[in-house]
């Protein structure tokens, strides 16, 4: 299979950016409730079921927009775009996520992943992509940064999580 996201970065040679399909569901759902359980990336404490991933995945394959990486035939990281409100009015502007499973960080998935979203979301002649993020996450800031995103502005104390308050970091992208 063509990698669909080519970089230089030696660090990701390995790793193949591609559509998700159906099939990915176990391995995605695997790091999406890893991320859930031990981190304060999704602002819930209960593992998503079967039943609600697959749902979820397939809004995202009907969209075109779920992509995996995958190294040595596993998937290490996916990602995602959808719409940001539901209102038709901000039908041009969608959220991202970007999830790498724990023991592949730091090693550009996570930049390769996103490199792929934007792209994909600029030939779907979408308008601007939002992230956001607990505003401690700094490997994720950085990572929006380092793709063009710009801050937009921090939300204080709107989120809670293992007995603390979380504040929403929102960055945006301009496309296309
Ligand atoms: C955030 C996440 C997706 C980043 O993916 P990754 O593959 O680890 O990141 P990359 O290796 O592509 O690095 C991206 C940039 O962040 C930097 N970075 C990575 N880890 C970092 C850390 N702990 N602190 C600060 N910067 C960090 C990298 O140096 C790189 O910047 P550079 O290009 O200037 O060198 C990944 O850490 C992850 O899955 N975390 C848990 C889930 C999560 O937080 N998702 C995002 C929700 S908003």
């Amino acid at each position: 299979m063509n990698p669909i996201y080519e970089t230089a970065d030696a660090r990701v040679r390995a790793v193949t950016i591609r559509p998700a399909h159906a099939a990915d569901l176990d391995a995605v759902l695997a790091i999406r409730n890893h991320a859930i359980e031990h981190g304060t990336a999704l602002w819930t404490d209960t593992p998503q079921s079967r039943d609600e991933g697959a749902a979820w995945l397939a809004a995202h394959l009907a969209r075109g927009s779920a992509y995996v990486a995958e190294c040595a035939a596993s998937v290490v990281g996916f990602g995602v775009y959808g719409p940001w409100k539901d209102y038709s009015g901000f039908r041009h502007t969608v959220e991202n996520s970007v999830y790498v499973a724990e023991g592949q960080h730091g090693r550009g998935i996570g930049a390769a992943l996103l490199g792929t979203l934007i792209t994909s979301a600029e030939a779907a002649g979408l308008h601007v992509m939002i992230a956001g993020i607990e505003s401690g996450n700094a490997a994720s800031v950085r990572l929006h940064e380092r793709h063009g995103f710009e801050h937009a502005g921090t939300v204080r104390e709107v989120g809670t999580k293992f007995g603390r308050w979380l504040d929403l970091t929102l960055m945006r992208r301009q496309l296309g």
